[in-house]
C-alpha cells in the first residue's frame, strides 16, 4: 500500500516509516522537500544495517498525499489547519485518513489536553477535509521513541475511532500488522477527545514517575 504521511519528517512520521516500509511504499511529506529526502534516506539506511530493504522517499506535503492511497497527518495539531489548506482537497477524495494527533499544551509544568470548539482534534480535522475522506484516529497513545528504537516490541493497545466501519476496520488490521500492536475498536470519531487526552496523562505520569515514553496497554 503507498502511505503518505504529512509531516513525514517528524518524530512519528519517521517512526511509522521505519516500521512500515519493509513492506509498504512510504512517502514522506514535508514543507520541505529536501528534509523529506533526506529522512526518507536515513530511514532506508538504518533499516540496510539490519538487512531490510525500506521502500521510503520524501516530497512535499502534497505529493505525498496525491501519490498516496492512504494519509497520515504526523502534524502538531496547530499547524494541521494551515497545512492542509495548502494541500489540495481533491488529492483527499475518498482516502482513508490517519490522524495520532492530540492537542495540548503544557501549563505550570503539566501537559494538559486543549481541543479545539470542536471538541477533539478528530472532530476539527474531519471539517478541514472533504466529506468523501475517510478519517479513522490510530496511534494517539504510542510515544514516538518507541516506534523509533526497532529493538523495541510495540506490546500496546491502539485506540481506533471512525465514523466508517469499513475504514476502521482497514486501519485496524494495518495496525495488527506492526510489531505486536493490539487494535481495539473504541467506537466513532465522538469518542476519540477520550483517546486523545490519554497523552497528556500517560506524558505526565512519566514525568512525576521518572518513568520514560509511556504508552497504554489493555488487559
Ligand atoms: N511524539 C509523540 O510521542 C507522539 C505520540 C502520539 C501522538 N503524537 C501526535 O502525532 C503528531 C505528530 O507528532 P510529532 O511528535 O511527530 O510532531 P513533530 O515531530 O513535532 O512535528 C512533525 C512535523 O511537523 C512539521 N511542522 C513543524 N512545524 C510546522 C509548521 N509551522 N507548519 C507545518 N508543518 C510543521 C515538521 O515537518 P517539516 O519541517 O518537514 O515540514 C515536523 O517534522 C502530533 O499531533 C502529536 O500530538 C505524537
Amino acid at each position: 500500500m503507498k502511505i503518505g504521511i504529512i509531516g513525514g519528517t517528524g518524530d512519528i512520521g519517521e517512526g511509522i516509516a521505519l516500521r512500515v516500509s519493509d513492506r509498504h511504499e512510504i512517502i514522506l511529506g514535508s514543507r520541505d522537500p529536501a528534509k523529506a529526502v533526506e529522512t526518507a534516506e536515513k530511514i532506508i539506511d538504518i533499516l540496510k544495517e539490519r538487512g531490510i530493504t525500506g521502500n521510503c522517499r520524501g516530497t512535499t506535503n502534497e505529493d505525498a498525499v496525491k501519490e498516496a492511497e492512504l494519509v497520515v497527518i504526523s502534524l502538531p495539531f496547530q499547524h494541521v489547519a494551515s497545512t492542509l489548506a495548502g494541500i489540495n482537497p481533491e488529492y483527499f477524495e475518498n482516502k482513508i485518513v490517519i490522524s495520532p494527533v492530540n492537542p495540548m499544551e503544557r501549563k505550570d509544568g503539566c501537559f494538559m489536553y486543549c481541543p479545539p470548539d470542536e471538541g477533539s482534534a478528530a472532530l476539527a480535522i474531519k471539517k478541514m477535509l472533504p466529506e468523501s475522506a475517510r478519517l479513522v484516529t490510530a496511534f494517539n497513545n504510542i510515544a514516538a521513541r518507541k516506534w523509533a528504537k526497532l529493538d523495541v516490541i510495540l506490546d500496546y493497545t491502539v485506540a481506533v475511532t471512525s465514523d466508517d466501519a469499513e475504514a476502521k476496520k482497514k486501519v485496524m488490521e494495518f495496525v495488527s500488522e506492526i510489531s505486536k500492536l493490539q487494535p481495539v475498536d473504541a467506537g466513532k470519531l465522538d469518542v476519540a477527545c477520550i483517546v486523545e487526552s490519554l497523552t497528556p496523562l500517560t506524558i505526565n505520569i512519566a514525568q512525576n514517575s521518572k518513568l520514560k515514553d509511556l504508552s497504554i496497554y489493555m488487559k
